[in-house]
């Protein structure tokens, strides 16, 4: 039950001591989250992943996000995903394969113009590594208009990848969002890569599953049912939803949000649904709603980190055995961590 399963994770901890640090991110289940020794966003999570002395990182988070604490991290150092599970779709929707084919298409098109890209942190190591061999870079929806900046700086196009949304709100944010095409190189009905490469801003096709069911009425029924509420959401959402928002960020932006509010606030909070239930009890001097229904909004990738993997690979590690350790290969690793350089850096 759960009571010894708390007892066995707490158990096992103890005998690992300094060896294991857990990191959660801010949409793992409560008991991931309550054993975790850093809570925060990807960018949080990726910097106590480079500035951990332990021995091992246990990753309560998706797959890309190991992978980045695998690249970071000193080579003795391993991270661990307790379930192998656990992958985001949308870092699944920008294959480096695809990628390397979509860009010869693109860069065939216009070969005089110089084309940064950069790729959101929710994707592969391989495409990170890409990105970093053709001069671009790796963003958090924290820095997006960082990087954006970076790479008009470099270059005269972007092709951002692989989270449209995030593109395009991080274009309006700029005022460039008159240079936004969307492209999608394996729709036949979908435009040639020579239309494409008219526009300086061109966005992948790809989109979270989670952040994109939240809909403008979503705003307009709250804002009916709850006039006092202030509504913050994530930019992963679709423009319009951004649009209609107060406040829009990150997820520790989000955090930030709701641990600043005053107390008998009342805010709505547009993401996954496993952070607004933290938000619930972390300040329950301010009213939290989730901002649609609680069935939709639910990330299966992150649902994935089952406290019984937790318990199983801390006790593994016990035994001295090494379960779901996430490695990403060395030739790869060492131009992804040139792309996150990038990232760091600015
Ligand atoms: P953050 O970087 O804001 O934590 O978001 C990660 C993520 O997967 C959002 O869906
Ligand atoms: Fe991926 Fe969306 Fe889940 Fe974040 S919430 S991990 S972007 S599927």
């Amino acid at each position: 039950d759960a009571d010894e399963r708390t007892e066995r994770i707490e158990a096992a901890l103890e005998e690992l001591g300094d060896d294991v640090v857990v990191l959660g991110h801010n949409y793992q289940r409560r008991e991931i989250v309550e054993h975790a020794d850093f809570v925060g966003d990807s960018y949080q999570l990726s910097k106590e992943a480079a500035n951990a002395d332990a021995e091992y990182v246990i990753f309560g988070g998706v797959t890309f996000m190991a992978e980045s604490a695998d690249i970071i991290t000193d080579d003795d150092q391993t991270v661990i995903l307790p379930s192998m599970e656990a992958s985001c779709p949308m870092a699944g929707m920008a294959e480096a394969l695809q990628v390397d084919s979509a860009w010869a298409e693109i860069t065939d098109a216009a070969p005089d113009a110089d084309i940064v890209p950069i790729t959101y942190m929710n994707s592969y190591a391989d495409l990170k590594a890409f990105c970093a061999s053709q001069g671009g870079l790796v963003c958090t929806s924290s820095n997006a208009h960082k990087a954006f900046e970076y790479a008009f700086d470099k270059g005269d196009k972007v092709l951002f990848l692989p989270d449209k949304h995030l593109g395009e709100n991080t274009a309006h944010r700029l005022g460039m969002e008159d240079e936004i095409v969307e492209w999608d190189p394996w729709d036949p009905e979908g435009k040639d890569a020579a239309e494409v490469a008219q526009r300086d801003i061109i966005l992948w096709d790809g989109y979270c599953q989670v952040h994109e069911r939240f809909r403008e009425e979503h705003i307009d029924q709250i804002r009916e049912d709850h006039p006092e509420a202030n509504v913050v959401v994530h930019p992963e959402c679709r423009r319009e939803v951004v649009e209609a928002a107060d406040v829009v960020g990150s997820t520790s932006t989000i955090c930030e949000t709701v641990a600043n509010a005053d107390s008998g606030e009342t805010w709505a909070i547009g993401t996954e649904i496993h952070l607004t239930n933290h938000l619930q009890r972390w300040h329950p001097e301010v009213e939290v709603l989730p901002l649609c229904g609680e069935a939709c909004m639910d990330c299966n990738a992150m649902r994935q980190i089952d406290p019984n993997y937790l318990t199983w690979v801390l006790e593994e590690l016990v035994a001295g055995r090494e379960r779901n350790v996430i490695e990403v290969a060395p030739e790869e690793k060492e131009l992804a961590e040139v792309a996150l350089d990038r990232m760091l850096e600015i």
